[in-house]
């Protein structure tokens, strides 16, 4: 029998043909940023109505360099926990320092008041998480941000396609880090996305271009000078070739995943579990369940593929933090994601809804 998958990226002839043109036009990739990076970037800039985006190789790359534009080394970036390991260590190799909060009960984003709570003299960014596709409260962020004097970083990972206050994702903040890892919304092979917002878009696109190409700047013809460190950070013509194909299909699939989560929402018996909302990209749909381990073996016996997103970073040996995270450290004992994705049948939903119901304690 075949297996549910978790996580399963939508693909036709439309990819495959893409990646038969890429590879016969010989133009694999290009530090420069031309070609599909160029023409993914626009049609990214357009969909979110940022002002400028810069195309990556990663998510993590993202998250790297948007901090990089603002000078947080010794200074303090605070974070939820409940997130996946590198937005921490994009503070780290920024040389700041990773200030853990909680997470609201309902949604599980960053709690606005543990935020508050939180805030020092050190205090310089506040790096949210969409988690699992729904926006965090930016209205409240914001608040924060200008009380403070500080800038907001979105980690939009899963945020592809989600809304707040009817704009995309991506339109807020002064910067959003988004990934294209192939378990996501838009997937590629790896990629990722910064778009910009804030004041001197157009400078700091120039600089981060620059970064993602290990510093190489003031490019005439074959000469150029490198002014700033910088990283092989840029994302090759597959990945774009594959993204400009996926982005077409963004809205319908995420459409799908909402009408699933509709499902899921109505028909699962589970008390707690991802609120509805119709600004939530859907890329997880979370249950809270007290047994975890057994349900999660249950349904995998039974070809359905779960999983927990994710442990709490905070409890990570590496940042090994004495901070107690109540919200945080009691869902990861009970969390688990249910396959959402726009491959489903109507028999697999069916078979999800059921068997969850069959297994899930709570
Ligand atoms: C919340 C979150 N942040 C950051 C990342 C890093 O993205 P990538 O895997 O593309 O580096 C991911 C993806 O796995 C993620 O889920």
């Amino acid at each position: 029998m075949k297996q549910i998958k978790l996580f399963d990226p939508s693909i036709n002839q439309k990819e495959e043909k893409a990646i038969l043109q890429t590879i016969r036009s010989g133009f694999w990739a290009s530090g420069a940023g031309k070609g599909k990076v160029l023409k993914f970037e626009k049609l990214f800039k357009k969909y979110t109505n940022s002002k400028e985006c810069i195309a990556v190789n990663s998510g993590t790359a993202a998250l790297h360099l948007a901090l990089s534009l603002f000078d947080i080394k010794n200074k303090e970036v605070i974070l939820p926990s409940l997130s996946f390991v590198s937005t921490a260590h994009s503070i780290i190799y920024n040389g700041g320092i990773p200030v853990f909060v909680d997470v609201e009960p309902e949604t599980l984003c960053i709690d606005p008041e543990k935020i508050k709570e939180a805030i020092t003299k050190k205090t310089r960014i506040i790096l949210p998480v969409h988690y699992a596709g729904m926006p965090c409260n930016l209205d409240e962020l914001n608040k924060i941000k200008k009380k403070f004097n500080l800038k907001i970083v979105e980690d939009a990972a899963h945020a592809s396609g989600s809304t707040y206050k009817n704009k995309k994702i991506g339109s807020h903040s002064d910067a959003s880090c988004f990934s294209f890892h192939p378990a996501k919304n838009l997937a590629m092979p790896v990629g990722g996305l910064i778009s910009i917002n804030g004041r001197n878009t157009k400078k700091l696109k120039k600089i981060l271009d620059s970064k993602r190409w290990v510093g190489i700047s003031n490019r005439v013809g074959s000469k150029y000078d490198v002014t700033n460190i910088g990283w092989n950070y840029y994302m090759n013509e597959f990945s774009a070739a594959i993204g400009i194909e996926q982005l077409k299909k963004l809205e319908s699939g995420n459409l799908k995943r909402k009408y699933i989560a509709k499902r899921y929402s109505k028909e699962l018996k589970i008390v707690k579990k991802i609120p509805l909302s119709k600004d939530c990209s859907y890329h997880l749909f979370w249950i809270s369940v007290n047994n975890q381990k057994e349900f999660m073996k249950k349904m995998l016996e039974n070809n359905i593929e779960t999983g927990i997103h994710y442990l709490p970073i905070h409890k990570m040996k590496y940042y090994s933090s004495r901070i107690k995270l109540k919200i945080t450290e009691d869902i990861t004992k009970k969390l688990v994601s249910l396959p959402i994705h726009p491959n489903l049948k109507s028999t697999e939903i069916d078979k999800i809804i059921k068997l969850t119901n069959k297994f899930s304690k709570d």
